[in-house]
């Protein structure tokens, strides 16, 4: 809030002039291209346009469509921990989620929010994301041998279905441990439906509610009522069998509040398991998959990869003991997630209005930020589109604000998934270039589609070539 100066009693009070955000005219165009948004990489080049010719905080459009959009670090940071009770998670574009993520850890504001992290955050200490690491590399190897005939025909495959194929078998052995076989691929069909109901409403915003019968929306109803079945499932399964199998669903279960002694309900079970499911697995297949597209386009740096891991593995499988050792895999997933975070956009309520270095934020409009943007902001990254891993090495980091990163968001928001989406990407990184070169099929014009994440425009054709 901006301070007042009192000239006296005789002189009215004078409000110290605020900066205004500075901003394009709100026209017509602009809200309809705003809502119809164009060809997939306009809403990118729109908010990088914006930054290029207003600054670090940008303001669009009026009343409902009113956005206050942030790239500076010291802005990030700002909403993201100096100030974050300001900026709620209850927005338009989070409430999409809830019919999959309910009332979840990750849609969930208040108190509320932070009962369901306490509860969760033991799952990702680190002597249990170790016990993770063996499902991880069993769903890699899973995979490599569904590989192996296609590579002996030479047959291109979609990497980034496959990525989205291993992640969601891993995420559902974090969850339930036991493999769930049949009811993965059910899930796998479910979620796909939800994923692309979420990208449509993220592209369309004025498409019709959910609650509307289309038949678009009565694919979405039945996509979550399946989810919602085998969720409930297992969770009486889970219940049933009373044991800590180590998953993160029978640690969810035996949890209780340290103050009340209470545990959470079956209906407050299916929201994590829905959130987890989201948030666990299409992030970490989107990273995968521009890894393999950055890797092909960029030989030099496939080299150094193989060389760590001919160095630190000899062909062996890895396991949790060499996550440490491998840094320079390590580097070339941190400089992925710098070009494309999946989370592209993170965006929050304005609770009360909020003053951001003289700006006056109005309380009721959208916060957005975009790690996208600021990842390239040229005052702290040096040839931003170039795939310089290099950057990642500690001293640079250190020269770094901390904010001028921020994939997996910051803050008590902060992505409780991040180690276990870093320990995944470097086993399956591993074990993959352990025994092929993957090669883009040549013909292909791949972009990023700036949806719910941000997926590689129709998918990543590959041919494997053995090593
Ligand atoms: C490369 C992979 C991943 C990326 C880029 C990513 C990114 C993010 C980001 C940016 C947020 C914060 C969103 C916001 O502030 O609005 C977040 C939150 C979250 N992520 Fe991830 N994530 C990844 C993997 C995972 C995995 C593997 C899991 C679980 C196994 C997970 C579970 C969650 C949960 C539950 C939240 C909500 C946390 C809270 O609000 O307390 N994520 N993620």
């Amino acid at each position: 809030m901006h301070a007042q100066t009192d000239t006296g009693s005789a002189q009215p009070r004078l409000r110290r002039p605020s900066k205004t955000i500075p901003g394009p005219p709100v026209r017509f165009r602009t809200l309809v291209s705003f809502l119809a948004f164009g060809s997939p990489r306009d809403l990118l080049s729109f908010y990088m346009d914006a930054t290029r010719r207003y600054g670090d905080i940008v303001h669009f459009g009026r009343g409902l469509y009113s956005i206050c959009f942030v790239a500076h670090p010291d802005y990030v940071k700002h909403v993201l921990q100096d100030n974050l009770h300001n900026y709620p998670k209850k927005n338009r574009f989070n409430d999409m989620l809830k019919p999959l993520a309910g009332e979840g850890l990750l849609t969930s504001d208040g108190e509320a929010w932070r009962y369901r992290r306490r509860l969760a955050q033991p799952a990702f200490h680190r002597q249990r994301l170790a016990g993770f690491a063996t499902g991880m590399t069993e769903a890699t190897q899973a995979m490599l041998a569904r590989w192996a005939p296609l590579a002996e025909r030479g047959q291109a495959l979609d990497v980034s279905q496959e990525m989205r194929r291993v992640t969601l078998s891993i995420v559902g052995r974090a969850l339930f441990s036991a493999d769930i076989g049949a009811d993965s691929d059910e899930m796998g069909r479910a979620l796909t439906v939800i994923f692309e109901h979420f990208n449509h409403r993220f592209r369309h915003l004025l498409s019709w509610p959910d609650s509307v019968p289309t038949p678009r929306n009565r694919r979405f109803h039945t996509a979550i009522a399946t989810i919602d079945r085998l969720s409930y499932r297992l969770i009486a399964e889970h219940r049933r069998a009373d044991t800590d199998s180590g998953d993160l669903l029978s640690m969810l279960i035996a949890a209780r509040d340290e103050e009340t002694g209470q545990g959470l309900s079956d209906r407050q079970l299916r929201d994590e398991v829905g959130t987890f499911l989201a948030a666990g697995h299409e992030t970490t297949a989107v990273t995968l998959s521009w890894v393999w597209y950055l890797l092909s386009k960029h030989p030099h740096i496939e080299r150094q990869v193989h060389a760590e891991l001919d160095e630190v593995l000899g062909g062996r499988t890895p396991t949790v003991e060499d996550i440490p050792r491998l840094r320079y895999t390590r580097m070339v997933i941190q400089e992925t997630l710098r070009l494309y975070p999946p989370a592209w956009a993170l965006s929050r309520g304005i609770a009360d209005n909020d003053d951001i270095d003289g700006y006056p934020i109005p309380a009721g409009a959208l916060m957005v930020l975009s790690p996208y943007v600021t990842h390239r902001h040229p005052a702290f990254w040096d040839n931003p589109e170039g795939f310089e891993p290099e950057r990642f090495a500690p001293e640079r980091v250190a020269e770094r604000p901390r904010y001028a990163y921020f994939p997996f968001g910051g803050g008590p928001r902060q992505c409780i998934g991040n180690e276990f989406a870093l320990m995944e990407a470097q086993l399956i990184i591993a074990m993959v270039v352990q025994r092929y070169r993957l090669q883009l099929v040549p013909g292909q014009h791949i972009e990023p589609d700036p949806i719910a994440t941000l997926r590689p425009s129709s998918g990543v054709q590959v041919t494997l070539h053995a090593r």
